[in-house]
């Protein structure tokens, strides 16, 4: 693969400052009385992320990389970290904190934003040998840090009443497609590079490590996700009622929460809606669907297939017979003919309208519009090092209850779209703006 250009730390600077603009404007669609609800129960109130993102910042960068001096160590502490999101502690279950005033909050981001700024500035930086800012290191880490969480963020605030959201004056759901044909797409056997060395390229996380290749056999893969109209089938062949599809655990969880389709569909009046970021729509029946992993691995076997592994993405992806490419489409940046990402989009688009960005073997949509699930649990490289300016940031999931997750969804910075990247959740988490397509080997 190509090696990517080497940004300057100017370019660095102003991306630290399009992402604070950014997450401002996504606070701001909110209306105040939002702030300390807890859209999703799993995770922390909306509160703890206006202080998370650049405590988070400031911590790694100013405090630990730099060694200057802390701001508030109370709120420094209680804005360190997330929690991950288990669907066993989650429930009813309320906070014990007690949050500061928004005042408090603001006065607190300002300060660790200033003084991050100061030291994206003027701060030495790039430091050969030491273990935070080698190759700049922790700075790529705090920015890819708060654009995941701008993904955070709106899955939560899909999830509130839209009494307490501002749409934009132009919002407009992407409604207007044909559900595609379903088509499948021959991948042949091949090299598939999963991981890259540190020195490859600007900035990896540590779980992207070491440089990993596997030979992939030859398989076939849906060319589109998996449509609403295609998951209908199987929630009117009763599906959600029949424990053949589901693992165990899967259909402990579907009989627990009473799940009967997915958590992103609304029934009411005898039809179906999608809930979209800002209104209940007749649901888009072109859309691909939004499930959580359990529940596409139940579709998968319900129609004798299986999720691809995370080896068969990256082949189906960037594999041609040429050799791998660092974009399914090729080496052009990415743009928004290749697909649907980087906050272009509140909603998904419909399956198969950017086959501009198709891979080599013809395969759409595999970056954008969606997270797409694969069936291999979260694990390390072999060679893997936890990453010094974020040591718990993948060590902590190793623990066989997350699977893999490739692509990209409507919400994720095209910053972030490297092959190796990855990203990951429980399977039972249905949050995320994540979706999946059948593979089958040959
Ligand atoms: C890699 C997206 C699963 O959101 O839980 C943010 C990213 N880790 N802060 C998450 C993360 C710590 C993480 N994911
Ligand atoms: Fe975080």
């Amino acid at each position: 693969m190509p090696s990517t250009e080497y940004p300057t730390t100017h370019a660095l600077l102003a991306r630290y400052q399009r992402n604070r603009a950014r997450s401002a404007a996504l606070f701001s669609l909110l209306s105040d009385d939002a702030y300390y609800s807890r859209p999703i129960a799993l995770r922390h109130p909306i509160v703890f992320y206006e202080g998370h993102l650049p405590g988070f910042s400031f911590n790694a960068l100013v405090k630990t990389a730099l060694g200057q001096p802390g701001i508030d160590p109370a709120l420094e502490r209680l804005f360190a970290r997330g929690i991950d999101p288990h669907e066993s502690s989650g429930g009813t279950s309320t906070t014990a904190l007690e949050w500061p005033s928004r005042a408090e909050v603001r006065a607190f981001a300002d300060d660790a934003d200033r003084r991050v700024v100061e030291a994206l500035r003027h701060a030495p930086l790039d430091q050969p040998g030491h273990p935070l800012l080698d190759q700049r290191e922790v700075v790529f880490a705090i920015l890819e840090h708060e654009e995941m969480h701008q993904e955070t963020l709106l899955y939560l605030w899909h999830r509130l009443p839209f009494a307490q959201k501002r749409a934009p004056s132009d919002y407009r759901p992407h409604t207007d497609g044909t559900v595609p044909a379903h088509e499948w797409c021959r991948v042949p056997a091949g090299r598939a590079a999963l991981g890259v060395d540190k020195t490859a390229v600007p900035f990896s996380w540590d779980n992207e490590r070491p440089a990993y290749s596997v030979d992939v056999p030859a398989f076939s893969i849906e060319r589109h996700d998996v449509t609403n109209a295609r998951f209908m089938a199987f929630v009117e062949a009763g599906g959600y009622g029949d424990a053949r599809w589901w693992t165990p655990e899967d259909w402990t969880w579907v009989q627990s929460e009473e799940r009967e389709h997915p958590l992103v569909w609304e029934r009411a009046d005898d039809a179906w809606y999608w809930r979209g970021m800002f209104a209940r729509i007749p649901l888009p029946l072109s859309w691909p669907v939004y499930v959580s992993g359990a529940e596409a691995a139940a579709f998968a076997r319900w129609q004798g297939d299986r999720l691809p592994t995370e080896a068969e993405f990256m082949r189906a992806a960037y594999g041609s017979d040429a050799g791998e490419r660092p974009h399914p489409w090729g080496d052009a940046a990415p743009s928004p003919a290749h697909g649907v990402f980087d906050f272009t989009s509140w909603d998904p688009h419909p399956a198969g309208s950017h086959s501009v960005g198709a891979s080599a073997w013809g395969v759409e949509d595999l970056v954008g519009n969606g997270w797409e699930w694969t069936s291999t649990p979260f694990a390390p490289f072999p060679g893997f090092a936890p990453i010094p300016s974020y040591p718990e940031y993948s060590a902590d999931f190793f623990d066989g209850e997350h699977l893999v997750m490739k692509g990209a969804s409507i919400a994720t910075a095209a910053d972030l779209l490297r092959p190796t990247f990855r990203n990951w959740f429980r399977r039972r988490y249905p949050y995320v703006h994540a979706t999946f397509r059948c593979a089958r080997s040959d």
